[in-house]
């Protein structure tokens, strides 16, 4: 495994392997590898020759207030496992590298799927993501890069990204990876201490509960969310914590109709949450069709 730290030097080793007729798989990352990245890394590198994984804390997608300066950092770690994954080669510049003189004047935004959920508490955040992972993309020249479901706005807005600007690499999903109590596997699951961490089960069964109430067909979705609310509120009651969010959208990220009969049936919706668990803010999603 080789660990690249130069744009010019990584951009060289693209071009080799697609002049050798290479197919090259990219994960992206801001490190902190967990079971998830795993998973992903797993899936690239059984359909590709060649392997990248990039670790690169982007600031630009941290808001003033956000975790950049305490987001985790285990570099030797991480380049442990992604040596015990075999991943051929790991792109880690540092902040100069990729923005010098700390000055970009170039940004890449995706309007509409930028301004709901996760966008709407974190302006400017999906604007720091898609740039970042456009540099990264001309960087790395990957064939196909994956994505994990957990931040699945994400995934919508890269994907959109890609069609709109005609980038020729396939964006690949992966589902979303568990911890064996149900909480969904985040490098920010560090920050919790054992007590929040004991309740954050609560998070994905909301998810499920707010699931089955729709599927019951009793409910207008309106009320399936203040109800699924409350049952996390009270699942939390133990442990300071605040819900950012409730929503339910298509799985394109339409909103949908209120009233659950009128909805077609068939349709894929999707129930998204983000909620604080004591200074923690953590995020979760589910799909389903009705
Ligand atoms: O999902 C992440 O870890 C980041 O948002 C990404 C895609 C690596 C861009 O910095």
């Amino acid at each position: 495994m080789k660990v690249i730290k130069t744009i010019r030097e990584m951009q060289k080793i693209a071009d080799l392997c697609r002049k050798k007729n290479l197919t090259i798989g990219f994960v992206p990352t801001m490190g902190a590898l967990h079971k998830a990245h795993i998973e992903l890394i797993k899936k690239a590198k059984s359909e590709n020759d060649v392997t990248v994984v990039s670790i690169f804390v982007n600031p630009i997608q941290f808001g003033p207030k956000e975790d950049y300066k305490k987001y985790p950092r285990p570099i030797q770690q991480d380049l442990e496992i992604c040596r015990q994954q075999k991943v051929n080669f790991v792109f880690h510049p540092s902040v100069k590298e990729m923005y010098p003189n700390n000055k970009i004047l170039t940004f890449v935004e995706v309007t509409k799927l930028q301004d709901i959920l996760c966008g709407k508490y974190r302006p400017g955040h999906f604007r720091g993501v898609a740039t970042v992972v456009t540099k990264l993309f001309n960087i790395v020249k990957p064939h196909k890069a994956y994505f994990g479901e957990k931040d699945y706005q994400q995934l919508k807005i890269i994907q959109q990204m890609v069609k709109d600007l005609n980038f020729d690499i396939k964006i690949i999903p992966v589902e979303t990876i568990r911890e064996n109590n149900g909480l969904a596997c985040s490098s920010r699951n560090l920050y919790l201490s054992e007590k929040e961490y004991a309740s954050s089960p609560a998070i994905y069964k909301s998810l499920l509960y707010c699931k089955d109430l729709i599927l019951q067909k009793k409910f207008s979705i309106k009320s399936c969310i203040n109800k699924s609310k409350k049952f996390l509120d009270n699942l939390l009651s133990n442990v300071n914590h605040k819900i950012q969010y409730f929503e339910i959208y298509d799985e394109n990220l339409n909103p949908v109709e209120n009233n659950v009969k009128k909805i077609p049936a068939g349709t894929k919706l999707r129930i998204f949450v983000a909620v604080y668990i004591g200074t923690t803010r953590l995020i979760d999603n589910i799909g389903f069709s009705i």
